[in-house]
């Protein structure tokens, strides 16, 4: 397959590289802010302050620190389990959102100066069990709500990425227990052909009493849930953004675009610094990469001599000579 060959098939991925974001997903979060102007802030204020849970490799740092644009660093706080590439203005810190250590330092962060925005575009390596991957992506959001209730100033706004699972109404009647207005938002540039969609909660208003707990489980029954029932059963509203004449995520596009504009290749912005992908890319350059064999496809004998279910699985650690390049030729 050519380095063109993704130009081609994803024009967001093309145009992102093109427009300088690095990661396709900038435009996911541009097209949610042209339907819900996500940098007014509360009371139209502006938004100054903003946290980016879950951000590698940084584009929608990118979108936060260019809207927020010129309030110095610290205003945009970055926040993944991978190394990110520096971004002028932006502090990272690297960890995992659903440990309390990383929750207690982002919060730490905010402490008498809270956030207007917080926005999660976190997603978990799927598996392919839709079971698995709605729960690991419901719990990356129940962590990252858990963090904005700490930081998050009364009107403010959380975004989130969501799954639209069968249990997905639990999760925004959770959130609906936070926000006065929940939506469910599905930018043009977010493949149809995929589950993803985005929770947009605005008017950050706990109830009253509520004290944020990170030990706390949210998704806790003892907040108001009789809403899942029957005639009062919440129904949020769904709505697409982003210009719907414009390209569509799940077709092809020739290289040269409709706009007259020729095609030129433009490498990645910002290849992943350390992806997790990478040792898999190296041992498949060099032919090493095992693959599985089907008792169907051997001979008799080799099947015989085939590992019996319980033998311990073999791991190759690579040595640090052996890994030569960023792993951005190949899709993980
Ligand atoms: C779709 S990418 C985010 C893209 C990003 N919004 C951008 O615009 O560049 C999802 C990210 O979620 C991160 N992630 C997944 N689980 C996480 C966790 N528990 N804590 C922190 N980051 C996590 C992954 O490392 C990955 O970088």
């Amino acid at each position: 397959m050519g380095r063109t060959s993704k130009d081609k098939r994803d024009v967001y991925y093309r145009l992102a590289k093109e427009n300088g974001w690095r990661a396709r997903s900038a435009f996911k979060l541009l097209q949610l802010d042209e339907e819900f102007q996500l940098f007014q802030g509360p009371h139209l204020a502006g938004v100054t302050r903003a946290v980016d849970l879950c951000a590698a490799p940084g584009s929608w740092s990118q979108v936060l620190s260019q809207k927020i644009g010129g309030q110095g660093s610290g205003h945009v706080v970055a926040v993944d389990l991978q190394a990110m590439a520096p971004l002028p203005g932006v502090l990272q810190i690297q960890g995992d959102i659903t440990q309390l250590s990383t929750a207690k330092e982002i919060i730490q962060h905010f402490e008498g100066c809270p956030a207007d925005l917080v926005v999660c575009d976190g997603a978990p390596d799927v598996t392919g069990l839709h079971d698995v991957d709605e729960y690991m992506q419901a719990q990356l959001l129940l962590a990252a709500l858990n963090i904005a209730t700490h930081v998050l100033k009364p009107g403010g706004c959380f975004v989130a990425k969501i799954f639209r699972g069968r249990d997905v109404t639990l999760i925004y009647s959770q959130l609906r227990v936070f926000f006065s207005s929940v939506l469910c938002a599905k930018p043009r540039s977010s493949r149809n052909s995929s589950i993803e969609a985005f929770a947009v909660c605005q008017g950050y208003d706990p109830p009253a009493g509520f004290l944020p707990d990170l030990t706390k489980p949210l998704l806790d029954h003892s907040y108001d849930f009789n809403q899942l029932d029957g005639p009062t059963r919440i129904i949020v509203p769904f709505v697409t953004c982003g210009d719907l004449s414009s390209y569509d995520s799940d077709r092809s596009y020739p290289l040269d675009l409709e706009d007259g504009s020729e095609y030129k290749y433009t490498p990645p912005t910002q290849p992943p610094i350390s992806p997790p992908y990478q040792e898999a890319c190296t041992l498949k350059k060099k032919g090493r990469l095992a693959k599985e064999i089907r008792p169907q496809d051997c001979p008799i004998s080799t099947v015989d001599a085939m590992p019996q279910p319980l033998a311990a699985p073999q791991r190759h650690t690579l040595l640090p000579s052996e890994v030569e390049d960023n792993g951005m030729n190949c899709s993980p």
